[in-house]
C-alpha cells in the first residue's frame, strides 16, 4: 500500500526509472550504464580474499541492514570480486558490473564506498537481485564530510545514535561531531568527576513551545540520560566499522551549566545553580582559573583514549564575558599573562587547551569565537557564524570546516508550511543545502586548500526524538552529502528526481520519518494584469510542472476579501482560506533605495499583496535586508488620500532578525528622508496617522539597531531588517 500510492503520487518521475539514470547519491565522478541487468537469485556471493575479515562482517552486515541482501563467501565461483590498488587517488574507487562485479579499491574505506554504491544500484524482485550492467568511478571532493549531533539539549540511545550512524553511512558521511556537552545537560561518563554525570545529565525541567514564547511554560519532568565510557567506546567501534570518526565536543569555557550544577567550584561565583531547563546563552561559564582549566585537562584525560580520531572540539562560542569581567581570578589570570581583554583571556584559555592536545597527540577545534582575541597555534576553526570566520582562519594558514547557518544549519525549518514542526527559527530548504559550496566564491586558491570540507549542525533543542531527528536530517543530509562528495553536481532538478525516484523507497523501507516539504507547492501571489494581485499555486523547485492561477483580486473599498483556495487533495497543502487584507497600496510600485537582499527578495510585490507574513517566520512572506537601515518609495496610480500607515516589521532575535525601531516618513517627496512624521516604535508594526488628500508617492525610512546585544543570538553582527506589508488607509 506504501508503495503503490508512493507511484501514484511520484509517477511523475517514473519516466526517469531507466538504467540510464544514475541512481547512486552522492552523485558518483563518472557513471556509464552498459546494457543490460547482472542477476542472482537470493544470496550475493564475494570473494573475501582481497579485503580483511573486519570489512566483510561490515559488508554483510551492512547489506543485510540497507538493502535486505544476503552476503556469503565463496571463493570457487564469486559474483563480486575485490581488488586492492595503489597509486591511485585518495579514497577512489571503481565498480566494473558485467557479468561478474569487480570493485577496485585505493583504501579501506574506499572499498566501503563502492559497497555502498553497489547496494544502491540494487533493485530486488520475486527473489532476485539485480544490477544495471554499468561502469562508476567515483572519489570524495571534500575529506571533511560531517554531520553534528546535539545529545546534550534532548538525549538519543545508543541504539539510537547506531541508527544515525547506519544512515550517515549510506550517504558517504565520514565525520560525526558528537556535541556531548552543554547548559541542559552533561552526556559522558568521567570516572573522576561522578558528578558531572550524577548531577549534570539531568534537568528538572525542560521549557516549552519556543523560548521566545511569553509567558513560559515548562514541563516539570526530570529529564537526561548520558553514555557510560564503555558505550562510548561501543558507538565510536560501530561508527568506525562504517568508516565514521567521531570527533566529542567538550564545550568550554561557555555552555558550561550543566557541568557547574555538579562542580560549582569552576565557576567564578562558585555559586550552585541547577542544570538550565530553558535553551539560550547563560552568563555563567567556566571560570578562567588555573584550578577550573586543570580540571578540564582531566576531563579531557578521560576523553582522549575512547576517541581514536584526530580532532577534539572543544567549543568555545557564545561565552559571555560578563562574569569574567567581575571576577578577581580571571583578572588576576589576564593581569599575570599581560594579556589586554577577556576576548584575549578566552584565546588564553582555549591555547591552554590547544597546548595540552598537541602534548597528547591531538589536534584543536573550536567554533569561530576562538578567533576573537587570536587563534592559537594548532587550531582548525569550525565556521558556523557565516564564512567569515573560515576564511580569516584560512588566510591564517588554519585548517577550516564550513558550517554556515545560512546552508547547514539542520534545526532550521526546510518548509513553508503551516503544518512544519515548531523549529528554532531560519530557513534553509533542501535547494539551498544542495547549492551549498564549502569554498566561497571569493576565497583565493591558497586559502581553499586549508578548507577540509563541511558539516551539517542538529541542534536539538526542537529535536525531542528519533523521528524528529530523522525529519530535520533527511533529505537534507543527501543534499548536503552531495555537495561534499561530488565535485560536479547535477541540475537540481535532476538531483530532485533522483532522490524521489530512488532514495525515498530506501527511506520508506527504512521507516525513517524524511520531510517531504522540498516538493509541496506554495501559494504565492503576483503582481496581476489589473493592477491588482493574482494568487497563484507555484510547483516546488526542480519540479516539471507549471504554475496555475487560483485567483484575481483588485483593490476595493472592502476590508478583506476572503479568497476560498481549491486545493486538491494529496497536494501537500492544507486546504484553506486565504485573507487578502484590503489597502489603498495593494499592488502598488515600490521603488528600493536599499536592495533587499538576493537571498531574502521574493519580489516587491511581497509588501503590497494583502498577506501578513507568517510567524514563526520561515523565510518568506517577508522581504529581508542586509543593512540597519532601509529606505524605499511606494508610488501610486493615481493621487490618494492617506489617514494611516502601518509598516509591518519582524523581531525574531532567534534568526538574527531585529525589528525596526525609528522611522520617517515623507509624502511626495521621491527619496528624500526630510519626513512629515517620524518617531520610534516599540512594537513589531509601525503606526502612523496622516491626514492628506493628494498623495502621489510615500516615501519611508526605517531604522533598526546596528548591532545586536551581547548574551542575544549572533551577538556583536548586525542583524537582519524583515519587511512585509505595508498597509495604507
Ligand atoms: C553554535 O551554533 N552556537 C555553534
Ligand atoms: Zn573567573
Amino acid at each position: 500500500m506504501l508503495k503503490f500510492s508512493f507511484f501514484l503520487a511520484f509517477g511523475l518521475f517514473s519516466l526517469l526509472a531507466t538504467a540510464q539514470v544514475c541512481p547512486i547519491l552522492p552523485t558518483p565522478a563518472v557513471y556509464q550504464p552498459t546494457n543490460g541487468q547482472f542477476v542472482c537469485s537470493g544470496t550475493l556471493l564475494i570473494d573475501p580474499s582481497e579485503i580483511t575479515p573486519d570489512l566483510k562482517a561490515a559488508f554483510t552486515d551492512y547489506a543485510l541492514w540497507a538493502n535486505n541482501i544476503q552476503v556469503s563467501p565463496f571463493v570457487q565461483n564469486p559474483m563480486v570480486q575485490f581488488k586492492k590498488l595503489t597509486n591511485v587517488k585518495q579514497d577512489s574507487y571503481s565498480i566494473n558490473i558485467a557479468d561478474r562485479i569487480t570493485i577496485s579499491y585505493s583504501s579501506e574505506a574506499s572499498c566501503f564506498y563502492a559497497w555502498v554504491s553497489l547496494l544502491q544500484l540494487s533493485t530486488q524482485q520475486d527473489g532476485q537481485l539485480s544490477f544495471p550492467k554499468c561502469f562508476v568511478k567515483d572519489y570524495p571532493e571534500f575529506q571533511w564530510r560531517g554531520l553534528h549531533l546535539d545529545v546534550s539539549r534532548h538525549f538519543f540511545t545508543v541504539n539510537e545514535v547506531k541508527r544515525f550512524i547506519d544512515l550517515m553511512a549510506y550517504y558517504k558521511f565520514n565525520t560525526l561531531h558528537w556535541h556531548l556537552t552543554d547548559d541542559q545537560g552533561w552526556r559522558i561518563e568521567i570516572k573522576k568527576y561522578p558528578l558531572l554525570t550524577q548531577v549534570g545529565a539531568w534537568r528538572d525541567s525542560t521549557v516549552e513551545n519556543h523560548y521566545t514564547t511569553q509567558p513560559r511554560t515548562y514541563n516539570k519532568t526530570r529529564y537526561g540520560g548520558f553514555y557510560t565510557q564503555e558505550e562510548v567506546k561501543d558507538i565510536v567501534n560501530y561508527a568506525g566499522a562504517r568508516f565514521i570518526n567521531v570527533v566529542p565536543e567538550i564545550e568550554m569555557p561557555g555552555h558550561a551549566r550543566a557541568a557547574l550544577a555538579a562542580y560549582p567550584q569552576y565557576s567564578c561565583t562558585g555559586q550552585a545553580q541547577g542544570v538550565e531547563g530553558l535553551w539560550g546563552i547563560f552568563d555563567d561559564i567556566f571560570c578562567a582559573k588555573e584550578e577550573s582549566i586543570l580540571f578540564l585537562q582531566d576531563v579531557l584525560k578521560e576523553v582522549l583514549p575512547l576517541f581514536p580520531g584526530a580532532y577534539i572540539h572543544v567549543g568555545g562560542d557564545e561565552a559571555p564575558k560578563t562574569r569574567w569581567k567581575e571576577c578577581p581570578n580571571c583578572q588576576a589570570v589576564i593581569k599575570a599573562n599581560g594579556l589586554h581583554d577577556e576576548h584575549e583571556l578566552q584565546s588564553y584559555f582555549i591555547g591552554r587547551m590547544d597546548a595540552f592536545l598537541t602534548q597528547n597527540g591531538k589536534k584543536l577545534i573550536g567554533w569561530d569565537e576562538i578567533l576573537e582575541g587570536g587563534l592559537s597555534p594548532n587550531a582548525t576553526v569550525m565556521s558556523w557564524r557565516g564564512y567569515e570566520g573560515g576564511k580569516a582562519a584560512a588566510a591564517q594558514g588554519h585548517y577550516v570546516v564550513m558550517c554556515p547557518g545560512s546552508h547547514c544549519y539542520f534545526d532550521h525549518y526546510q518548509g513553508r508550511g503551516a503544518d512544519e514542526p515548531l523549529a528554532i527559527g531560519g530557513y534553509t530548504p533542501l535547494d539551498r543545502v544542495y547549492e551549498f559550496n564549502p569554498i566561497p566564491s571569493d576565497m583565493d586558491v591558497a586559502s581553499a586548500a586549508y578548507v577540509l570540507g563541511a558539516q551539517g549542525n542538529l541542534w536539538t533543542e526542537y529535536i525531542p526524538d528519533m523521528a524528529q531527528l530523522e525529519y530535520m536530517t533527511y533529505p537534507r543530509a543527501i543534499a548536503l552529502s552531495t555537495a561534499l562528495w561530488s565535485e560536479t553536481k547535477l541540475p537540481y532538478d535532476q538531483f530532485l528526481s533522483t532522490l524521489v525516484q530512488f532514495h525515498f523507497s530506501f527511506l520508506n523501507n527504512q521507516k525513517v520519518n524524511f520531510s517531504k516539504a522540498a516538493l509541496k507547492p506554495e501559494i504565492k501571489t503576483m503582481r496581476g494584469k489589473n493592477g491588482g494581485i493574482e494568487i497563484q499555486k507555484v510547483p516546488a523547485k526542480g519540479l516539471d510542472k507549471q504554475p496555475e492561477v487560483l485567483n484575481n483580486i483588485s483593490p476595493a473599498k472592502k476590508k478583506t476579501k476572503v479568497v476560498g483556495l481549491k486545493i486538491e487533495q494529496g497536494s501537500g497543502i492544507a486546504p484553506k482560506q486565504l485573507e487578502v487584507i484590503q489597502h489603498k497600496a495593494l499592488g502598488a510600485q515600490i521603488v528600493f533605495q536599499t536592495p533587499p537582499s538576493p537571498k531574502y527578495d521574493n519580489g516587491s510585490l511581497t509588501i503590497v499583496d494583502g498577506q501578513l507574513g507568517a510567524r514563526p517566520w520561515k523565510g518568506n512572506e517577508w522581504l529581508g535586508f542586509e543593512s540597519d537601515s532601509v529606505s524605499f518609495d511606494i508610488v501610486f496610480d493615481k493621487p490618494i488620500k492617506v489617514k494611516e500607515i502601518r509598516i509591518h516589521t519582524l523581531h525574531d532575535p532567534n534568526s538574527w532578525i531585529w525589528a525596526a525601531q525609528t522611522y520617517n516618513i515623507a509624502l511626495n517627496k521621491f527619496g528624500c528622508g526630510n519626513g512629515i512624521a517620524d518617531g520610534y516604535s516599540t512594537s513589531e508594526t509601525i503606526e502612523i496617522t496622516v491626514k492628506d488628500k493628494n498623495v502621489k508617492q510615500i516615501h519611508v525610512n526605517i531604522y533598526g539597531i546596528s548591532k545586536i546585544p551581547s548574551g542575544q543570538p549572533g551577538a556583536g553582527n548586525t542583524p537582519w531588517l524583515f519587511l512585509d506589508e505595508i498597509e495604507i488607509r
